[in-house]
């Protein structure tokens, strides 16, 4: 009898170690961050139409981003219409699923419809013409999905890159100067009051970039205009950024006081422009990319109480726009996840902690 009592509790208890394995195996990206901030990662509507790409997203990341279809020329191509389809099926699926949104983005230089800039003889429009069409396009976009997406990217890539020049030569630039960028935050918060709003830009580590950012981001918060985050693109490579650039600039956007977010991040295996003679994975590649993220996400749990999200562009090295960026037809290998969509080495490293 008491044998097979044991017989009968170590069944039990064999049963529940399987069953944990299983759970164990079952876990994604997202679970091992759990206490510590969501992951996320931009997708595009046909991902959700296909079962096994919907039940990856499912199972790796618990926060979503539309890689394209809520920037403004794909959502607002002419002034009285807006394409609403692709941005209101990630929503949903969002909704359904209880995955966080990252809305982006409302006010870039780049993929916005010429019809915003000029009139209809062909010439610029004044000043208070854009920043009325402006602020009626993020009061449409933001209020649609109030209280369903949680953040948003207000103004991407204002800052120049030229060490010369403080803000982006844009037609925003052009035509409404410096003022652009705080109306558009106004505008957003005065759609949805709940909404984290953020600045997002790239080569957020470059010092002299970095400065103009702090500087920008200085001025708007002194004058208490609404922002409240920044997002570090996080388009990095196999050699940039150092440990000592990333840290230094999180705490300098840190010391005023906002939140940030790593909002499109890949590591480019590349770190020149050239076509490579071969077009593999190599195993070179393959360290440098698991040193490079083991320190990038050593990094982000470091500064944790600053952190609040980590997103990836793209899913897996299957498509990345790294494949046509910079270099055309450049095969790239940016993700934690290979083109089937199994882990590769750098995403072990990352989920040991
Ligand atoms: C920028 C934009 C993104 C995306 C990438 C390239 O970083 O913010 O929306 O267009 O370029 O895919």
């Amino acid at each position: 009898m008491i044998r097979s009592k044991r017989l009968f509790v170590s069944v039990i208890l064999l049963c529940t170690s399987v069953a944990a394995n299983a759970q164990q195996t079952d876990k994604g990206l997202k679970d091992y961050y759990k206490t510590l901030f969501p992951v996320g990662v931009a997708i595009t509507p046909r991902h959700l139409q296909d079962s096994a790409t919907a039940s990856f997203i499912l199972r790796h990341f618990n926060s979503i981003t539309a890689e394209n279809v809520m920037k403004m020329e794909p959502i607002h191509p002419e002034e009285d219409r807006y394409n609403w389809g692709g941005a209101d099926a990630i929503v949903q699926f969002a909704t359904e699923n209880g995955l966080k949104v990252r809305g982006h983005t409302l006010c870039w230089y780049n993929q916005a419809p010429k019809w915003m800039f000029y009139d209809a003889a062909g010439k610029l429009v004044s000043k208070d013409t854009l920043l009325n069409r402006l602020r009626k396009h993020i009061h449409d976009v933001v209020s649609r999905y109030k209280g369903k997406i949680y953040a948003w990217d207000v103004v991407n890539e204002a800052v120049s890159d030229h060490p010369n020049e403080f803000l982006r030569n844009s037609l925003w630039y052009q035509i409404c100067g410096e003022d652009f960028i705080a109306h558009a935050f106004r505008y957003a918060h005065e759609a949805d009051p709940n909404a984290v709003l953020f600045y997002n830009d790239y080569n957020t580590e470059d010092p002299v970039k970095r400065n103009k950012i702090y500087r920008l981001l200085k001025k708007l918060r002194d004058a208490n205009v609404p922002v409240h985050a920044i997002g570090l693109q996080g388009h990095w490579s196999v050699k940039d950024p150092s440990s000592t650039s990333l840290a230094a600039a999180i705490e300098q956007y840190a010391s005023l006081g906002i939140k940030i977010q790593i909002t499109e991040l890949d590591v480019s295996v590349f770190t020149n422009n050239k076509m490579p003679e071969q077009r593999n994975f190599t195993s070179e590649q393959e360290l440098l990319q698991e040193q490079q993220y083991t320190m990038l996400f050593d990094t982000f749990r470091k500064y944790r109480q600053h952190i609040t999200g980590v997103t990836f562009w793209n899913l897996s090295d299957r498509s990345s726009w790294l494949d046509n960026f910079p270099v055309r037809g450049r095969k790239n290998y940016p993700l934690l996840f290979d083109e089937k969509l199994q882990p590769k080495k750098a995403y072990w490293k990352v989920i040991d902690f």
